[in-house]
């Protein structure tokens, strides 16, 4: 098969990088993809760097072997503890990763205090730091680690009282500092934008890095030949290590179209 007809690999820690699916199927309509969620071994948030860098390579490993052209590491979890290492185990492949939106929150923000939501672990990396010095040195910003929040998302619960009630305790105190941008920097967040919005109200912004992601995946496969022809039909298949039967529903709920899911698909982590 020509490479530009292959699929792009996906994955996350779980069902988060499905709203970076999303955005790629909105951006990218004739791209095939794979998606592989690591329902094994969520959350990656409280776990050490070496385990997350090895749940990514094996990942990533299946995903190559399975054909895909592009990787993108569709967490920022994954990234931050990850992305060098898989950089340097397959220098010939392109990966594209996230990163909190601290760049476009400092710009948004007219009250100078942005909120960043992210995992624990993405806030203490060297990769934060320097999103900070580079781009935050005018602003505040009020950081929190929402603990729980991917386990909630994880088991289904993506709107409802107790959801909003959990949410409350994190997002208000927040408004109360004045934080007047809150940057979703976890892609398990965006499930919940319209509860985000609800509670935020209409003079916050919120923002959900996937779309600036769909943008540059795109350039970058067009930079190097690899955007899939116009007359492609786009298929999707989706993978868990663990099981799948509420990361099909929830990938139904966001994407629109009946999803089958290859679940408990053995994955190589070495002694973890
Ligand atoms: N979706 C993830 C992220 O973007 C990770 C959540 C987790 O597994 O802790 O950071």
């Amino acid at each position: 098969m020509a490479t530009a007809n292959k699929p792009i690999g996906i994955f996350d820690s779980g069902m988060g990088g499905l709203t970076v699916a999303r955005a790629i199927i909105d951006q990218l309509p004739k791209e095939s993809f794979l998606y592989f969620g690591d329902t094994a071994h969520v959350p990656y948030g409280p776990q050490p760097g070496i385990a997350i860098r090895q749940y990514s390579e094996s990942i990533t490993r299946f995903l190559l072997e399975k054909g895909c052209k592009i990787i993108v590491v569709a967490c920022n979890t994954a990234t931050t503890a990850a992305i060098h290492h898989l950089r340097a185990t397959w220098p010939d492949i392109h990966f594209i990763g996230m990163e909190p939106a601290v760049k476009p929150g400092a710009k948004a923000t007219q009250s100078g205090k942005v909120a960043v939501l992210a995992t624990a672990r993405t806030f203490q990396t060297q990769r934060y730091s320097s999103l900070m010095q580079r781009f935050a040195s005018n602003v505040e910003l009020l950081e929190n680690p929402c603990v729980g929040l991917v386990q909630r998302i994880e088991s289904g619960q993506i709107e409802g009282p107790e959801l909003e009630a959990f949410l409350k305790a994190i997002l208000f105190p927040l408004l109360e500092q004045g934080a007047d941008t809150f940057v979703l920097g976890c892609t398990h967040y965006p499930f919940l934008l319209p509860t985000f919005e609800k509670l935020l109200g209409p003079d916050i912004h919120i923002i959900d890095p996937a779309p600036a992601l769909a943008r540059h995946l795109k350039h970058v496969l067009d930079e190097r030949d690899l955007l899939a022809p116009d007359d492609a039909k786009a298929k999707y298949q989706f993978f868990t290590s663990g099981p799948g039967k509420t990361f099909a529903q929830l990938a139904e709920h966001l994407l629109g179209f009946p999803v089958a899911v290859n679940e408990h698909v053995g994955l190589d982590v070495g002694s973890l």
